[in-house]
Parts: C-alpha cells; sequence; structure tokens
C-alpha cells in the first residue's frame, strides 16, 4: 500500500486477474504472446476509462510497458484530448514488422499512433485496438537506447523527444518548459504519464528487466513528475479566485500573480492556501512500470526499486521536496 504524504482521496481498484489464453502462438514466429497481451489490454481499458470517468486520476502499476495500450485507449475513451509524456530508456515504439526482440513492451506507442498505422500490421487479439494518439501529443524523457526504426519514427512523425544527452545540454527544468510548451502551451490537456522505472540509472532502480546506463538521477526523475503536479495550478486557482472574488477583483488569468500574494482579508488568503494544495494539475493518468522485484540481485535491490516507483507516484500527487502546504488553524 502506497501512503502519500498529501491529501489524496485513495480507492483501490483492486489486482487484475486477466483470462488466460491457451494457445498463443507467436506472430511471424517472432512477436510473442500477442492474444494474451491483447485480450488483457482490452480488460485493463475497460477498468482504466471506467476509473477516468468516475473523476479519478488513475494510476497503473506494473507489469511491463506493454500495459500502456490498456491504460492509454481506456484514458482516451474518456478524455480524447489527452497527452503522453512518456519518460523511459526506450521509446517503445517498435512495430511488429521492426521488432528484434519480439517483446511487445518494445511496441506499445506504435499501436496508439494514428499516423503510424499503414506501418502496423494486426497481431491477433489486437482487432478492438482503435489508435488514439497524434504524434504531436507525445514527448518522451530519458532516452538513451533507441533501435534505428525506432529513431526513423521519431524523426519522420514529428515525435519530440529529450534524450539523456539532451537532459545533459539543457537540464531538466529547460526541458520541462519544452515539454509543457509543446503539449499544454496552447490549450490545457489531461497528462498520461506513462513512466518507465528503467528510465532512472541502474544504480537506483536495478530491479527491471531492460536496464541501461547513464540513467536519470534521482533528483530529475522528482523534478519531472513535482511539475507535471504543478500544471494546470493557475488555471484552477483561478477557479478558486473567482468564486471568492468580491466584485471589482481582476478576474484575468493574468492578473492572478499580481493580486495572489496581496489578495483580501487573512481568512480569504488562509482559504486560497488549503485550497491550492488539494490540487493535483493536468495529470489524469499515471503509469508506472517494469518494476520487477525478481530481477533484483539482493533484498535491498528490490526495496530500492520499489521505494523509488513509491516517491515517483507520490510526487506525481504532490509530494514535494519543499515540504507540504498544510495550513494550521492552530499550530499544535
Ligand atoms: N527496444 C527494445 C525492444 O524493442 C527494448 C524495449 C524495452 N522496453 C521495455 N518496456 N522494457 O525490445
Ligand atoms: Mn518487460
Ligand atoms: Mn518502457
Ligand atoms: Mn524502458
Amino acid at each position: 500500500m502506497i501512503e502519500l504524504y498529501t491529501r489524496c482521496h485513495l480507492k483501490d481498484f483492486g489486482d487484475l486477474n486477466f483470462t488466460n489464453v491457451l494457445k498463443d502462438d507467436p506472430y511471424n514466429n517472432l512477436v510473442v504472446y500477442p492474444r494474451s497481451v491483447g485480450l488483457a489490454n482490452q480488460e485493463l481499458a475497460e477498468v482504466v476509462s471506467q476509473a477516468v470517468s468516475g473523476g479519478y486520476s488513475c494510476v497503473t502499476m506494473g507489469g511491463d510497458h506493454s500495459l500502456a495500450i490498456g491504460t492509454i485507449i481506456g484514458h482516451a475513451r474518456h478524455h480524447p484530448d489527452l497527452c503522453v509524456i512518456w519518460v523511459d530508456a526506450h521509446a517503445d515504439i517498435n512495430t511488429p514488422l521492426t521488432t528484434v526482440s519480439g517483446n511487445i513492451h518494445g511496441q506499445p506507442l506504435s499501436f496508439l499512433v494514428r499516423e503510424l498505422q499503414d506501418k502496423v500490421p494486426q497481431l491477433p487479439g489486437f482487432s478492438w485496438i482503435k489508435p488514439c494518439l497524434s504524434s504531436p501529443s507525445i514527448v518522451y524523457i530519458g532516452l538513451r537506447d533507441v533501435e534505428p526504426p525506432e529513431h526513423f519514427i521519431l524523426k519522420n512523425y514529428d515525435i519530440q523527444y529529450f534524450s539523456m544527452r539532451d537532459i545533459d545540454r539543457l537540464g531538466i527544468q529547460k526541458v520541462m518548459e519544452q515539454t509543457f510548451d509543446r503539449l499544454i502551451g496552447k490549450r490545457q490537456r489531461p497528462i498520461h504519464l506513462s513512466f518507465d522505472i528503467d528510465a532512472f540509472d541502474p544504480k537506483l532502480a536495478p530491479a527491471t528487466g531492460t536496464p541501461v546506463v547513464g540513467g536519470l538521477t534521482y533528483r530529475e526523475g522528482v523534478y519531472i513528475t513535482e511539475e507535471i503536479h504543478n500544471t494546470g495550478f493557475l488555471c484552477v486557482a483561478l477557479a478558486v479566485l473567482n468564486s471568492l472574488c468580491r466584485p471589482g477583483w481582476p478576474r484575468t488569468q493574468k492578473s492572478i500573480c499580481l493580486c495572489l500574494p496581496s489578495a483580501g482579508t487573512k481568512g480569504v488568503r488562509h482559504h486560497h492556501l488549503a485550497q491550492l494544495s488539494f490540487l493535483s494539475g493536468l495529470l489524469s493518468a499515471l503509469d508506472l512500470v517494469e518494476v520487477n522485484p525478481h530481477l533484483a540481485t539482493s533484498e535491498e535491490e528490490a526495496k530500492a526499486t520499489a521505494s523509488l516507483a513509491v516517491d515517483v507516484i507520490a510526487s506525481s500527487f504532490g509530494q514535494t521536496r519543499g515540504g507540504g502546504h498544510i495550513v494550521y488553524d492552530h499550530l499544535p
């Protein structure tokens, strides 16, 4: 059970038990378990769309990254205008025809991107899938193991990515600024964060299937999720302000910055702060994937990887390194 140090209302939808597929031969003698992965994702999409339409931000813990097929399709049923931030060492955008490993966890995005569909054959078990993403709605962060056909796709289909080299060059703060400029600069949209734990350096997250040296530091990883939590802030602050506003107060978004620090009475200001501390911005769904304790070589490795995953989730929902914003009536 995850302990969130923020005031979130948490509903556990439980573990999913997927239907077992008895005979599941590889596609093209290469792509393994297509029917099992297809059906599991069909079932997953159903649950995610239920959770999201119930007003929840849906957290899915995996499991390998092929689960993003189901979570993104399920999420998009309720929020067709969503955008995706994909934090990963890998691009996971091989098609069933470009894959070398045959693993579907290296291909999930290929089934989702509309512009790619004339290059993607239909796998058995995948006929229910409707591509729901356009390529400019995706930004990758943390890439450092991209295969040539994947690189071709990123370049030719206008998909933005920040490799580890880009993070070295720009710094994580600029990377996040540019990510939001691209995805939500023109209009606010729900964010689907798909976070592969192997984005972190293997020293921090050893218990995972496809580790790659030279990954994110703890601080870079948590900065990403803190910034995602902080999205949409002004917009909701405006709603709160407007509802409390006295006649004559400025109501434009721009004026908030000016009037918030000095606005109104002490009581109103406290109320603001209390409200704001509940907000979780535009984050609408989060996948935390590729945590695999069985691959740890010691108990410490398993624990370190899991607790890193907990910090990613908690900071996505408002756990801050600078301290929380609880407003006390009376400090005990
Ligand atoms: N690019 C490799 C492949 O297509 C590795 C993918 C790793 N993906 C993952 N979700 N672990 O097989
Ligand atoms: Mn995997
Ligand atoms: Mn991945
Ligand atoms: Mn990966």
